[in-house]
């Protein structure tokens, strides 16, 4: 599949699930004093987490635009340097606002991954991540139980602290919780007897996050419990791209290439150098698709 068939395939699994196909926000936020620019597709529902505005559809998805370049969720610097980090990005997210919580969430998640009507990716190469629980939230037995219900041995579920497995606020303050996170287990050996999505070494490669949107960080840091539970998930498309095409790397994905083909024409240099060359041409095509 290329890039337009995974988001139509996306989209069009969510809709079949009753959800309302909506747009993606401006990727310039309006109306928001603690963030400057998108870095997740909820953030044009904040209002709707938090109870102040009305809610049309408790169901929705879409592609959102998003970018990352400051606060907590900067990948700027990261750019190039590996194979996966871009500022910009495409993010397919699902959300319930007040309507189906865990138990769907996670049973969508791992029928449009695994189900050959969709990802169709081995099960037998995918892991998760619960949260492991801590003074604001307890841990998240049920998450583990759903996935178990998937049919994930217990040694493929790691529960892991809220630096790992809590999603948001998306600025300072605002919704929040706990999230389970999937990795496609790739062929990296691991990096010793504690190797864990959080350790970082490139052997799980996350893909897709389902953030359980219960609370609501305060300026003072403490967390209310919202009114109404939500679910906000979210996976990156191009990173989706190239685990599906066979690409170690979402620079040589369909959504890149042509980029780097003219990047190429244009300086007389190839991408295949490698080193500084590769990591300019990469840096280029990141920055001139986010301007654009
Ligand atoms: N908001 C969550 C994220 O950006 C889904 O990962």
């Amino acid at each position: 599949m290329d890039s337009n068939q995974i988001r139509e395939t996306f989209l069009d699994f969510f809709r079949s699930k009753g959800h309302r196909i909506v747009p993606s926000a401006p990727m310039v936020v309006k109306n928001d004093p603690t963030l400057m620019f998108t870095n997740a597709g909820m953030n044009q529902f904040k209002d709707l987490f938090l109870g102040n505005s009305p809610i049309r559809d408790r169901r929705v998805a879409d592609s959102q635009k998003c970018l990352r370049v400051s606060g907590k969720h900067n990948d700027l610097e990261e750019v190039g340097l590996d194979t996966y980090h871009h500022t910009m990005f495409e993010m397919l997210g699902n959300w319930s606002l007040g309507d189906y919580f865990k138990k769907e969430a996670i049973e969508w998640s791992w029928e449009f991954l695994t189900s050959p009507d969709y990802l169709g990716l081995d099960p037998e190469h995918l892991a998760v991540s619960v949260f492991a629980g801590d003074e604001h939230a307890p841990r998240d037995e049920e998450s583990y139980e759903h996935w178990r219900r998937m049919g994930l041995p217990e040694d493929r579920i790691f529960f892991l602290p809220k630096e790992n497995n809590w999603w948001g606020p998306a600025g300072i303050t605002g919704p929040c919780g706990p999230d389970t996170e999937m990795f496609l287990i790739t062929d990296k050996e691991p990096c010793g007897p504690d190797c864990s999505p959080a350790c970082d070494c490139g052997r799980y490669l996350e893909i897709w996050n389902d953030v359980f949107m219960e609370y609501n960080k305060q300026a003072d840091g403490s967390y209310l419990p919202l009114e109404q539970k939500n679910v906000d998930t979210g996976m990156g498309l191009d990173r989706t791209i190239a685990v599906l095409q066979g690409a170690p790397c979402v620079y040589e994905s369909d959504v890149f290439r042509p980029i780097i083909t003219k990047i190429e024409a244009l300086s007389g240099r190839k991408y295949e150098e490698g080193g500084e060359v590769q990591r300019a041409i990469r840096i280029i095509a990141d920055h001139i698709r986010c301007a654009a």
